[in-house]
């Protein structure tokens, strides 16, 4: 599967089989998030046969069946000679997970309430635990959200250049906090893009969701940089 065909294809799923990951789709992950944490400084963990994250009455609010596999997404709260805060790192890693996860034939949902903390996940003094990611094989592959207009994310939409309309598109079949999109995204005569959250519950995350796929129809990395901590250039 391309990378292009995994962004229309994956949807949150939250049923899911008990069919095991096999030792490949294992080893891609744990790579990726290695590279990954060290790229972002980010705490991400891939968490396998785990009873307590989705056994409560918050997953059972979420209709979550049989996740037992997730990836937590920790990461440190304010680094040095970074623009971008937690929140957005975390999105920007989430979104690049979910596509290799769907790449590597798994299903995914992105969790922000609708989970317990496990005292599996190793939290350090300086970070904040933002968000597990749900993985596995999914009982059905999940259906498309109910779409938004472009323009309630790109209000001039209609009048900006082809790759910036690509980008948006994409930006559209993201996973979104309660689907909400809210988001702004402007181009200016220069092609520069300027992407803002709005105020809503996890927004900047979404943000940081929404410049990865951005950048995956518009074909740029237009925002990795401001994304990436000093230590790291690496290009995932
Ligand atoms: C930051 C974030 C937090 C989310 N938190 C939850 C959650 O707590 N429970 C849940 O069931 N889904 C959660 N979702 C999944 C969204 O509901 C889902 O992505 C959205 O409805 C769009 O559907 P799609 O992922 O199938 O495209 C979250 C998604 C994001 C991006």
């Amino acid at each position: 599967m391309t990378i292009d065909e995994a962004v229309f294809e994956r949807h949150s799923v939250r049923s899911y089989t008990s069919k095991p990951l096999t030792k490949e789709q294992i080893e891609e992950l744990q790579s990726r998030i290695t590279n990954l944490n060290e790229s972002f400084a980010l705490h991400m963990q891939l968490v396998l046969n785990d009873d307590v994250a989705f056994s409560g009455r918050l997953a059972h609010y979420g209709s979550f069946k049989n996740v037992t596999n997730y990836i937590a997404v920790a990461g440190q709260k304010s680094v040095a000679g970074c623009e971008a805060s937690l929140d957005e790192r975390s999105g920007y890693a989430v979104a690049n997970l979910v596509i290799l996860a769907q790449m590597l034939g798994l299903n995914t949902c992105v969790v922000g309430l609708t989970f317990k903390k496990s005292s599996t996940i190793e939290i350090n003094d300086d970070e904040k635990l933002e968000l597990v990611i749900a993985i596995g094989f999914g009982e059905t592959q999940g259906v498309q959200h109910a779409m938004k207009p472009a323009t309630r994310i790109a209000p001039d939409y209609d009048s900006a250049p082809d790759w910036f309309k690509k980008g948006i598109d994409y930006v559209m079949l993201a996973p979104s906090a309660l689907n909400q999109f809210k988001a702004k995204f402007t181009v200016d005569e220069n092609g520069h893009v300027f992407a803002k959250a709005r105020f809503a519950p996890f927004a900047k995350v979404d943000l940081g969701i929404f410049k990865y796929f951005f950048e995956l129809g518009a074909g740029k990395e237009i925002f990795r940089r401001s994304m990436q901590t000093l230590r790291s250039s690496d290009v995932i």
